[in-house]
């Protein structure tokens, strides 16, 4: 009888040089996505819940988005097995849109608006000011890891540009002055 359950004793294959590593009966048996972790588990779901259909891989990143409050590393290769596609093709979706994050959220997510009639009204100069004063980048989380700022293109709000998205407080006319101002009404509303 073929015998696949290591050599030795050593089940794990330890891969020592000179020595023939011992494949697992899980490696050979279990050809399902592997997931470990809470989020690993959740995209595991959620791409069951879209029949692991790959054209709805853009929905599935968005819900798992929604429900982890972003897309983590880890994901991507069990998303890719499960819809039997590439983890190049996973990770080439998640980085071209902008809407999906990499890290985790801060505890406060501001939207700024950069679209036509926004720009018109200074968002860039708003954009600048937000990545200074919140020392982060667009799309990235400030160090103490209360706010991350992201652009998105018209909140609906034109006629009140610039416009910006906290949750769901819409803020229209938000000069740098507005913006310090409903910063540090958050920060006493986290103080409190
Ligand atoms: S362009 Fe900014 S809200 Fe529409």
């Amino acid at each position: 009888m073929r015998n696949i359950s290591g050599v030795d004793g050593d089940s794990q294959g330890s891969g020592i040089m000179g020595k023939k590593t011992p494949r697992r009966p899980l490696d050979i048996i279990d050809q399902q996505p592997a997931a470990s972790s809470p989020a690993e588990i959740a995209a595991l779901a959620t791409c069951a819940r879209h029949g692991n259909k790959p054209d709805e891989l853009l929905e599935i990143l968005h819900e798992l988005q929604e429900h982890v409050g972003y897309v983590p590393e880890a994901t991507l290769p069990v998303i890719a097995k499960a819809l039997n596609i590439s983890r190049a093709e996973v990770h080439g979706v998640v980085t071209f849109y902008h809407d999906f994050r990499r890290e985790p959220a801060g505890r406060h997510v501001i939207k700024i608006c950069r679209a036509e009639a926004c720009q018109s009204m200074g968002t860039e100069h708003l954009c600048q000011h937000a990545e200074q004063t919140l020392g982060t980048k667009l799309g990235g989380t400030s160090a103490d890891g209360a706010y991350t700022i992201e652009a998105v293109y018209c909140l609906g709000n034109c006629a009140l540009s610039p416009a910006i998205l906290i949750g769901d407080r819409l803020f229209g006319k938000v000069d740098p002055i507005r913006f310090d101002s409903i910063v540090a009404g958050l920060n006493k509303e986290a103080a409190e």
